[in-house]
């Protein structure tokens, strides 16, 4: 079982990742000690992921109360670290959230903070599991096939969560049930979440798969080739717009026009309920030097400018099932004003 994010106590107090800007070539973990070394773990994608977001913002108010500890740090100080943690990554608002949910205990200290952080890492884990199976129920229900030939967009399996995954996990849950012929995943430029780590992880479960370039999707569901896409989520709006990797509303579109499922499956914890469509949410712009560059080769002349958005937003009418452990809404079918009432109840 892949843990992309733990909590250790020996040798001493840290948060445990395994460093993906590594995988698939070498596994190698880190043991995460300050604050400092967090923050710049979660921009570099060490630790990646809505749900493994959520624990690490989790796990990082507790590191802070370590750190604070240590150091001395008064009051505005601790304050100062939960915000930079909180603030480490814009548009995956699992990262606030898992930081909202234990910031309240701080005033309890350090063991009642952490006992919260891995009660959140607990409940994603439970959270994947079920979406898993209410997502390969739907699709069964639905669009029932002997077995399915499915495409998939960025990485959102265990590396990406806290154990399991969620549109990864649904294909797992579907291969456990023999369901799964083979699974075409988008290599995932710039950062190539899709090349390096899905398919890491679909070889280690032995899911038969290919890889291909982003510029591929389209075509291959266009002719036939899929029988529908899923996707996860780094925020869904309450009218169920959603956020997800540069490149998943092409993927969205194209299986709108050849009339393929597309599914979005993610823990409740990615509803952001402050959020009311797709346009008020905050895109990552990342560094230029990550589309200009490969491997550390220059692709572009020199003085080029890149353009980088990390994620796109998905609009909900494009959206046949976002799937969550507690409910299924289906944007396509259901009225805009029944999806947000429902996803509000969350
Ligand atoms: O930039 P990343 O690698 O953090 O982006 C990850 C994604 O876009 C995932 O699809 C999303 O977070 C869902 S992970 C279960």
């Amino acid at each position: 079982m892949i843990r992309a994010i733990t909590w250790v106590t020996e040798p001493r107090h840290a948060i445990r990742l395994i460093d993906q800007t590594k995988l698939p070539h070498t596994e190698e973990f880190i043991d995460v000690v300050s604050t400092e070394q967090l923050v710049d773990a979660i921009a570099r994608l060490v630790v990646r992921g809505a749900p493994a977001l959520g624990a690490a913002g989790a796990y990082g108010v507790a590191l802070v109360l370590a750190e604070g500890a240590a150091k001395g740090w008064d009051d505005a100080a601790i304050a100062a670290a939960v915000a930079a943690v909180r603030e480490a990554r814009p548009t995956a608002v699992n990262l606030a959230w898992g930081v909202d949910q234990v910031a309240p205990l701080i005033p309890q200290g350090f063991a009642a903070v952490l006992a919260a952080a891995h009660a959140v890492a607990a409940a994603d884990e439970a959270a994947n599991r079920e979406l898993a199976r209410r997502g390969a129920d739907w699709l069964i229900a639905n669009y029932p096939r002997e077995k399915y030939r499915v495409l998939t967009h960025c990485n959102t399996g265990a590396l990406a969560t806290t154990a399991w995954g969620t549109a990864l996990g649904v294909i797992r849950e579907l291969h456990e049930r023999g369901l799964v012929e083979e699974v075409y995943a988008d290599e995932t430029r710039p950062l190539l979440q899709g090349s390096r780590l899905t398919s890491w992880e679909l070889k280690k479960l032995g899911i038969a798969h290919r890889v291909q370039v982003d510029g591929a999707a389209s075509s291959t569901i266009l002719r036939g080739l899929v029988d529908f896409a899923i996707i996860g989520a780094d925020r869904i709006a309450l009218n169920g717009d959603t956020a997800n990797k540069i490149g998943s509303v092409a993927v969205a579109l194209a299986c709108h026009r050849a009339g393929v499922p597309f599914l979005v499956a993610a823990p409740a914890s990615t509803v952001d309920l402050q959020t009311a469509s797709g346009a008020d949410i905050e895109i990552e712009l990342r560094s230029d030097d990550e589309v200009n560059f490969l491997g550390g080769q220059r692709l572009t002349p020199e003085g080029v400018a890149g353009y980088n958005p990390a994620f796109d937003v998905t609009p909900a009418d494009l959206i046949d099932a976002i799937v969550t452990e507690k409910a299924v809404f289906e944007p396509k079918r259901e009225e805009s004003a029944t999806v947000m009432a429902r996803l509000a109840t969350l």
